[in-house]
């Protein structure tokens, strides 16, 4: 591993990225209003942790579509820019969803590995209704196992991106923009 990073370039601005979250909840209600997602049976939402916590939380202040929300955390990268293959599952605890609309919220799909992993999952153990993923990011070059994202915020290059949710080594998080990093 080279020298730690040091300042983030710029690549999708956090008024670039309020404007297409508010576009994917108007897709994703859209896709919603033809199915039986009412009240009492909303949509379930599973945040996938920690990445996807700040794409999340402005999403649903979008959606309209009504949603039960849940969280996984799963984790592929340690604490390196490259993902080390393997999907750890520290928590994988949720409600029982059984036969239900699940919606699941990715901050990037990279390798394919990790929505793989919890795609096969969620329909072993829910067999759900219908299972959907949204991901604000996706690096399409970089699939080793095929997957293909429903709602998908941008499609990125091969470069490995942080801020608004996304971390190297658990910094970065808080950025309200996603950047590059570059050595200094
Ligand atoms: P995959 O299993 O290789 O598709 O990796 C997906 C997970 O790796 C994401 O949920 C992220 O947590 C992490 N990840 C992949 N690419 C990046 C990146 O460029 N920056 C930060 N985290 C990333
Ligand atoms: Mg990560």
């Amino acid at each position: 591993m080279p020298n730690p990073p040091s300042t983030p370039n710029p690549l999708i601005s956090n008024s670039q990225i309020i404007t297409r979250v508010s576009e994917l909840a108007r897709e994703i209600d859209a896709f919603y209003v033809d199915h039986p997602v009412a009240e009492i049976q909303p949509l379930v939402l599973i945040c996938v942790l920690k990445g996807a916590v700040l794409f999340t939380s402005d999403l649903i202040r979008e959606l309209k579509t009504p949603f039960q929300l849940e969280f996984v955390r799963l984790s592929s990268y340690g604490s390196n820019t490259i993902s080390s293959g393997m999907v750890e599952a520290p928590d994988l605890s949720l409600p029982n969803l059984f036969g239900r609309n699940i919606l699941v919220v990715e901050d990037i799909i990279d390798t394919g590995r990790t929505a793989n992993f919890l795609k096969a999952y969620l329909i072993d153990q829910f067999k759900p209704s219908s299972l959907k993923f949204v991901c604000l990011l996706d690096k399409a070059s970089r699939r080793e196992i095929p997957f293909d994202p429903d709602f998908v915020g941008f499609e990125i290059e091969d470069r490995f991106v942080i801020g608004y949710g996304l971390d190297y080594d658990e910094k970065y998080r808080g950025l309200n923009y996603i950047g590059v990093l570059y050595e200094s």
